[in-house]
């Protein structure tokens, strides 16, 4: 049902500015200050070892995951998220697919990532594609705040 476009951000687009700049507002709109990286995205995608996907629709930035790959074997998915107003249409699905291609070209053993338990859709997102939770971190965002660690693990070979 996804009619967008995923697109991969390079360093060099042209349009680099613009897609941070809608990022970074649908960012605040979306996530409270503790675990918003608007602040901060635009260091964060000119580390080495991450990327960006987001999902084009006529020109407008409407969803968007993050990932880096820190070592060799792991992989993690540090943002996932889609514009409220566009919500299940299929954009998150088809962004986490892409992501983990995009991981898994890296052969890595492990995606992991972090996510609020009370973030349901997003849970129940991760699970669909197999993802597991590892253990609860109490107050990993805030101190009211917790955080599922979940992984996803591929065969050696
Ligand atoms: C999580 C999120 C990215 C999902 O995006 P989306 O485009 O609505 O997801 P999709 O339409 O691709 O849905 C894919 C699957 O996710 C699950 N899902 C998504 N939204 C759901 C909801 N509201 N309730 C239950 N399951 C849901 C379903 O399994 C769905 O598959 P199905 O349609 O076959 O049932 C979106 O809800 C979001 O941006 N949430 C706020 C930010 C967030 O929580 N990010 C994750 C933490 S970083």
């Amino acid at each position: 049902m996804s009619s967008g476009v995923i697109v991969e951000l390079h360093r060099n687009a042209t349009n680099w500015g613009k897609v941070v700049d809608d990022i970074v507002k649908l960012e605040r709109k979306i996530f409270p200050k503790h675990e918003s990286l608007a602040r901060s995205f635009d260091e964060e995608l000119r580390k080495n070892n991450s990327g960006l996907l987001y999902v084009d629709v006529d020109g407008e930035v409407v969803g968007y995951i993050m990932y880096s790959w820190p070592s060799s074997l792991c992989a993690s998915v540090t943002k996932l998220a889609v514009k409220e107003n566009c919500r299940r249409q299929g954009h998150g699905e088809e962004l986490l697919k892409a992501a983990i291609k995009k991981c898994r070209t890296r052969n890595v053993h492990r995606i992991s990532l972090h996510v609020d338990p009370l973030r349901t859709p997003a849970v129940i997102l991760y699970k669909k594609f197999g993802f597991q939770v590892d253990n609860l971190i109490e107050g990993y965002y805030s101190s009211d705040r917790n955080a599922y660690r979940m992984y996803l693990d591929f065969d050696a070979n």
